[in-house]
């Protein structure tokens, strides 16, 4: 039975958030197409997806540093959580400035993380184990040692190999200043000058990351054709499709103007120069794209996924990246920014569910990545951490979950200063928005570093395992029935087993202040209690899940999410 709960001021207005999908021209959305053709080629509709950070998931030859053969052995612990697939980020030959987002051979493996030969077992085993395989591309910028940059430093000015980049001459009577005033999202200036081959002071060349990532110059039609047979190449080999670096990126103001606020990236560490990201030239690459993975589909009916970061102002300009005929999926990042509170969550849920499925897409919730601080701290508390991810896990869509958060891992924030790898730190001399405390290598089994990250007498990892790994790894989380492990595999078994779960409407329904509730579908009734005292539950009943105990009838405990199946009427 529905006991309503009696709402205190002032109560949140019930509604549906449901939009109509916008049809193409020819009526028909690709999606539609592909599920005529084969009944699971809409799989990434709702998918949750294991993000896997290659060089801190598993190392299998004792360097200290993960790799594939690594992730092969740890694909049979991903079914078991009960994941749809994998995304691995970069594991192309790379200098490492970035951690791999500066790639130097786009179609190959670092010896690092093992090779092409162990990348086709991969593939292997994720078919047999029914897993998808993402793999991470990075459009925007290559590294500073890729054969294209090497050759534009030794060619002259105004040169064709020149022109695959953004070269330009400096201001000032020597050329000594920058061509515009922008800065690096990881700090400094964009823009980097150049020693010409005969010694002297020469060009400058743009950077919207680090020096090491020059920006490619996407309006050169060298680029597109390149990358286009990058796809192909891991497309061949058999992955399922692709996550896109700064998919916001690319095309920058082709004048390459002054910025009116120059330092906006730099502050916000957030692409937001209205001169640098979010041209309207992008949305055509990603046509392409999409175009080339139909041509996949259509041989076997499987549809290959693609999956942008595009970080861009509001729901609304993200809702753009997905229209039919591009992007499938989005990050949803606006829920991956908010804070711990019902008001925010409650309006990133609504403008989401409104503007993307407008589209004809399913939103892309995400809490957790390699960038961000993982939620056990970044909301304060491991019980906040497992209510976000329950109430995740319950909205319409698809999700990407980030390695480690099913054990409950903390951001380890004391690491010293001389261990810290990212440029962020070095280039900015701060440790504001360093990204090391989320890498770090994860713990399964044991109780001493490496906790079965390395084999035993191998080599440190890349970054130090903290004491308090012993408590979270993945052996004790399996064996123990009340760990954020055993949430998260009930939640995604439930996902599998409840039509009302994945894509479908949600419905929000009146709640007491601080307390979040809607139903999906017909007779799924979810609820998150974000106040720091019980609340009453909005039906009487036992949930058939919840994010931590739930120990009196009808009372929602603080910082819980809850699912209750309602009886049917
Ligand atoms: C994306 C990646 C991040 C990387 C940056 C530059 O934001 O997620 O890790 O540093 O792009 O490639």
């Amino acid at each position: 039975m529905i006991t309503s709960v009696v709402p205190a001021d002032p109560p949140r207005p019930a509604q549906a958030v449901e939009a109509p999908a916008v049809r193409p021209a020819d009526g028909v959305l690709p999606e539609e197409r592909a599920a005529a053709a084969a009944p699971d080629a809409l799989w990434w509709r709702d998918a949750v997806i294991y993000q896997v950070y290659v060089r801190s998931f598993q190392d299998s030859d004792g360097d200290g540093i993960g790799d594939l053969p690594g992730v092969r052995a740890r694909l049979p612990y991903l079914k078991r959580l009960g994941v749809d697939g994998v995304w691995l980020n970069p594991f192309y030959p790379s200098p490492q400035h970035d951690h791999g987002y500066d790639v130097a051979d786009y179609k190959g493996v670092d010896p690092m993380f093992g090779t092409l030969e162990d990348f086709d077992l991969l593939v292997e085993d994720c078919r047999k184990l029914g897993l998808r395989l993402v793999l991470d591309t990075v459009p925007n910028h290559c590294s500073a040692e890729h054969p294209w940059f090497l050759e534009a430093l030794a060619a002259a000015p105004g040169s064709a190999s020149r022109a695959r980049f953004h070269f330009a001459d400096g201001r000032g009577p020597d050329g000594g200043l920058p061509p515009n005033n922008w800065r690096a999202m990881f700090g400094g200036p964009a823009w980097s000058r150049i020693t010409e081959p005969d010694g002297a002071p020469g060009q400058w060349y743009l950077h919207m990351f680090t020096p090491e990532q020059p920006d490619l110059n996407w309006r050169n039609p060298e680029v597109p054709v390149e990358f286009e047979k990058v796809l192909r190449f891991w497309l061949d080999r058999g992955v399922d499709g692709f996550r896109i670096d700064v998919a916001a990126g690319l095309f920058k103001h082709p004048e390459l103007p002054d910025s009116p606020d120059p330092e906006a990236d730099e502050r916000t560490r957030d692409s937001v120069n209205p001169l640098a990201w979010n041209q309207p030239e992008v949305h055509e690459v990603w046509r392409s794209w999409r175009a080339i993975c139909e041509e996949y589909t259509a041989l076997d009916g499987r549809q290959r996924l693609l999956v942008g970061e595009a970080s861009v102002p509001t729901p609304a300009e993200q809702a753009m990246y997905v229209r039919g005929d591009e992007l499938h999926q989005a990050f949803f990042f606006h829920l991956l920014h908010a804070p711990w509170d019902s008001e925010h969550f409650h309006q990133v849920i609504d403008a989401a569910v409104r503007d993307i499925t407008a589209t004809g897409s399913t939103v892309t919730w995400v809490l957790n990545n390699h960038d961000q601080v993982r939620t056990t701290t970044r909301f304060g508390s491991p019980e906040r951490a497992r209510a976000a991810a329950l109430l995740m896990l319950s909205l319409p869509g698809a999700a990407y979950l980030y390695q480690g958060e099913e054990l409950g891992l903390p951001e380890v924030d004391d690491l010293p200063d001389e261990v810290i790898t990212d440029p962020i730190f070095h280039r900015t001399g701060n440790r504001k928005g360093i990204r090391d405390g989320c890498r770090v290598p994860l713990p399964w089994a044991g109780a001493r570093a490496p906790y079965g990250f390395s084999p035993e007498g191998s080599a440190p990892s890349w970054l130090p395992q903290p004491a308090s790994f012993a408590g979270h790894t993945a052996e004790r989380a399996v064996a123990d029935h009340a760990s954020p492990y055993h949430l998260y595999r009930e939640a995604l078994h439930l996902r599998r087993l409840l039509p009302q779960l994945g894509e479908g409407t949600l419905r929000w329904i009146e709640t007491p202040p601080n307390v979040l509730a809607f139903t999906r579908g017909d007779g799924l009734l979810v609820a998150t209690n974000f106040g720091t005292v019980a609340a009453p539950a909005p039906v009487t009943g036992q949930p058939l899940l919840s994010s931590g105990p739930c120990p009196a009838a009808g009372v929602l405990p603080p910082a819980t999410t809850a699912w209750w199946i309602l009886p049917r009427r």
